[in-house]
């Protein structure tokens, strides 16, 4: 998309009502879909169901996402699809096995709780959380999760904005981000 048809869709959503329900989470964006990003090279099929991802006696810092799909209605999405993935705490993915790998299916809300630990970087790249979400037989959203205030945000040019979680002040290991799919 065109950064002058996103900014028209972003135009739009702002003459959308607000519903109360929506107005703490993020600011109102059902109206243009979620960002898309490269899946990169470490995306693996077949994740373990599971909404928490922290492995027994990891003692990184631990985080916890939470948030809604969406459609670009603002209808929240039941079963959605979101198949996370990440690096561990030493910027390193797991491509043998399964860490920092899996996916769950949002509640009758559209909501998802996702536990796990904050990545490290890696080389070339600033903190972040690849994400596949999916409204059921629809098509796939892939994109990545980027921290606010990361020193490496400004370095990594696939790092975005609009696609930071919200992480309120003094609750670091907590973020939340709502996703807009094709629905
Ligand atoms: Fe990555």
């Amino acid at each position: 998309m065109t950064s002058l048809s996103r900014r028209r869709l972003l135009a739009a959503a702002v003459l959308l009502p607000v519903a109360p329900a929506f107005a703490q989470s993020r600011p109102l964006t059902c109206g243009a879909l979620t960002e898309a990003q490269t899946e990169g090279p470490f995306f693996k099929t077949s994740t373990p169901l599971r909404a928490s991802l922290v492995e027994a006696g990891s003692k990184a810092p631990r985080l916890v996402v939470t948030g809604r799909v969406l459609s670009g209605r603002c209808t929240p999405i039941a079963n959605a699809l979101l198949d996370f993935w990440h690096a561990d705490e030493d910027g390193e993915y797991d491509n043998r096995g399964f860490r920092y790998r899996g996916h769950q299916f949002t509640d009758a809300e559209g909501r998802y709780r996702l536990a796990t630990i904050v990545p490290a970087e890696y080389p070339g790249r600033t903190r972040h959380i690849h994400v596949k979400a999916q409204a059921p037989g629809k098509r796939i959203l892939t994109t990545q999760l980027y921290f606010p205030g990361d020193p490496g945000n400004p370095r990594d040019g696939l790092w975005q904005r609009d696609l930071e979680m919200r992480v309120a002040k003094g609750a670091a290991g907590e973020g939340t981000f709502d996703f807009v799919v094709e629905a």
